[in-house]
């Protein structure tokens, strides 16, 4: 069974950028197989990584689905789901020491349930192959509510350095808790941090637990808008080695 690490919050705190520099220190720490998803319709994890995506599991459901209207139901003499597990593992992208897979975003006025509920079985069926899975979850709660995460042994919550940030973390905290969801810990990032805002002392309050800071760095937000990846970050970086700490002390690799 994998170790999984996933990642929620507001949107644009640095969850896709946390995300995909973990993916890179389990690479360098561990050298073993380990699944990216990206959970985000809206996401562009693949980027933060440095892969194209040649297709999504919320094309593979439009592709599939339009296979089987015209084939009268069984395409190839495949059943619906047979035609689906194929196309799923034919769409696992494969990069140096990762593997990405991608949710996508349904085209038309596809639901987005079907994708997220897809993406999840696959995760699930996924996790025994590889001892790492690292998910790039979309903002806000709905993956929570809909119960798209699960099984999932750290829930890195990232928190922009405004109170707003917190209270969402805290209101993820208790979902989590309210929907007696399997994550066996909640950790807060603030990420983006500038001077002290009295933002630890509010999550403390709160009673959330707290990762620590990661620095507000003009040198991340650069390499990102040069259309840079995680791997571009260099060894000196700060943010780098706050962040890697961070992951020493939660993930217990
Ligand atoms: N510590 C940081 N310092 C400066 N910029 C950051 C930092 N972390 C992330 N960013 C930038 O913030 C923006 C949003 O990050 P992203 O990871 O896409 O957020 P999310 O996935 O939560 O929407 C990106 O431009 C990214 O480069
Ligand atoms: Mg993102």
């Amino acid at each position: 069974m994998a170790k999984t690490i996933a990642f929620a919050g507001k949107g644009g705190t640095g969850k896709t950028t946390l995300a995909a520099l973990t993916v890179r220190y389990l690479i360098e720490k561990t050298g073993r197989p380990i699944l990216a998803v990206d959970a985000d319709s809206n996401s562009c994890l693949n980027e933060a990584l440095g892969v194209s995506v040649h297709t999504t599991i919320g094309k593979i459901r439009e592709e599939s689905l339009a296979a089987i209207r015209s084939s009268g139901g069984r395409p190839g003499g495949m059943s619906t789901e047979e035609l689906f597990n194929y196309r799923v593992q034919q769409s696992i992208i494969e990069a140096k020491g990762f593997d990405l897979l991608v949710m996508g975003r349904p085209e038309g006025a596809g639901c987005y349930c079907a994708a997220n509920n897809i993406i999840r079985k696959y995760t699930d069926m996924l996790s025994d192959d590889y001892p790492f899975v690292v998910i790039d979850n979309e903002a806000g709660m709905e993956h929570l509510s809909r119960r798209t995460t699960h099984k999932v042994d750290v829930l890195f919550i990232v928190s922009d350095c405004t109170v707003k940030g917190i209270k969402t973390a805290k209101r993820i905290v208790d979902l989590v808790a309210e929907l007696a969801l399997e994550i066996d810990q909640s950790v807060v990032i603030i990420n983006r941090a500038k001077e002290d805002e009295g933002l630890i002392a509010l999550a403390k309050e709160y009673g959330l637990t707290l990762a620590g800071e990661i620095p507000d760095d003009r040198e991340i937000f650069d390499i990102d808008l040069k259309g840079g990846t995680v791997f571009d970050i260099p060894e000196s970086s700060n943010c780098k080695k706050i962040g890697y700490s961070m992951f020493d002390t939660f993930i217990k690799i």
